[in-house]
């Protein structure tokens, strides 16, 4: 085979293992099951055209779109590959190596290897009996350490804890602890439950909010994020942005998403009714999940491992080391996947070794109830 043609078949052998925009299997890391919008397609098309220009120095046009829509001025904003990409950053540039960093556990599995890439001294606060962050805990672990690190919606649990108490945490600690405030999934919270960011910040100057465009806005493989912060630290973000930095791609898709919002709309209240027909036809089988504000549902650990019960479903979910599993909202096939898997589970034969079966899984007392309990985790079953 001639060079030419050994590159040839290696980059069909690439792009035939891309991941494909559609699969109903892939549940495993919240991305968005959809491929992107039209309009967003097209912009891409257009920029590949011109792919063998730089973009811009520095990405000021995408920052002044971003500012735009987040209802803040530019000096607020920085840019980075994704907000894991600016994550880091943070840790890099406003943390030194053996200072402390607070994180709720578990958490998005990110902050643990972004502290450890940065020197940083972890302090694990666990989670409370029912899913949500602690944050008097919290606070208090702050009190002697440079960052703390609130994901809101939580991941993995899909938790929301409310604006009043985020509000108290970040009153509570010292001006001079960065609190990171992780909105990656802030779009599948009702509009009446987000954050005042713009006034936040302007409040106070040692937040950082994070977003993202990898998840309701299903742009994962572009890598952009962003930062909201008061113009001192959204200054020094900025001031490490690396030239060449962001594809002009990222900036057509961004524009693109802005004014297709409508249609986005759509996509994004789509998910959030299959989140809520997921969760309705689990707490009908008598299985409990933590009250999802993301786009996943998280089923805590009840016995045997969850994996157990997906492992030859074929699905890809994400799977815990104390037997619990958060699964990414997909299309209704993906959704009768999972309640398929968990119903094999739950008619397997009745001389089925005991203790094999999640306590939640052979439990069908139907319905949990209404109310604040129904929103919490039952007490982990001992067998
Ligand atoms: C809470 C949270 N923050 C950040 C990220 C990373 O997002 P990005 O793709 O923008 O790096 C994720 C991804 O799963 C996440 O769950």
């Amino acid at each position: 085979m001639t060079s030419a043609a050994q590159a040839d078949s290696g980059t069909t052998q690439l792009c035939s293992a891309l991941p494909p925009a559609v699969d109903p299997y892939a549940l495993s890391l919240n991305e968005n099951p959809l491929p992107p919008l039209p309009a967003v397609r097209a912009a891409l098309v257009d920029f590949i055209g011109a792919a063998n220009r730089y973009p811009e120095f520095l990405p000021t046009r995408l920052r002044r779109l971003v500012a735009e829509h987040a209802g803040v001025s530019e000096e607020n904003v920085a840019l980075g590959p994704g907000a894991s990409g600016l994550a880091m950053r943070v840790l890099q540039t406003a943390a030194a190596p053996g200072e402390r960093i607070v994180l709720s556990k578990p958490t998005f599995e990110g902050y643990p290897a972004f502290a450890q890439m940065a020197g940083l001294t972890a302090v694990d606060v666990p989670l409370d009996g029912y899913g949500h962050l602690d944050l008097t805990a919290m606070a208090r672990a702050a009190r002697d350490a440079r960052v703390v690190v609130l994901c809101r919606p939580h991941n993995p649990t899909g938790t929301l804890e409310s604006v009043a108490d985020v509000e108290r945490l970040v009153a509570d600690v010292p001006a001079d602890t960065i609190v990171l405030l992780d909105e990656a999934y802030i779009e599948f919270v009702a509009p009446h439950q987000r954050i005042d960011v713009p006034r936040l910040i302007a409040r106070f100057p040692n937040v950082i909010v994070l977003r993202t465009f990898s998840k309701a806005y299903g742009l994962a493989g572009l890598r952009i994020g962003y930062a909201l912060a008061a113009p001192e630290l959204a200054g020094l973000l900025w001031s490490m942005q690396l030239p060449f930095g962001i594809s002009a791609g990222c900036t057509v898709a961004v524009a693109a998403s802005y004014q297709a919002g409508a249609q986005l709309e759509q996509r994004i209240a789509h998910i959030v009714a299959e989140r809520g027909y997921l969760r309705a036809r689990l707490r009908a089988s008598g299985v409990y999940t933590t009250d999802s504000h993301a786009n996943f549902v998280y089923l805590p650990a009840m016995g045997r491992p969850w994996s157990e019960v997906f492992a030859d479903s074929g699905l890809r979910v994400r799977n815990y080391p104390d037997g619990a599993v958060r699964i990414t909202i997909g299309s209704r096939g993906s959704t009768q996947m999972v309640l398929s898997a968990i119903e094999r589970t739950l008619n397997a034969p009745a001389d089925a070794p005991r203790g094999q079966i999640p306590p939640a899984v052979h439990n069908r007392r139907g319905p949990q109830p209404v109310g604040p309990a129904a929103t919490r985790w039952p007490a982990p079953d001992p067998g």
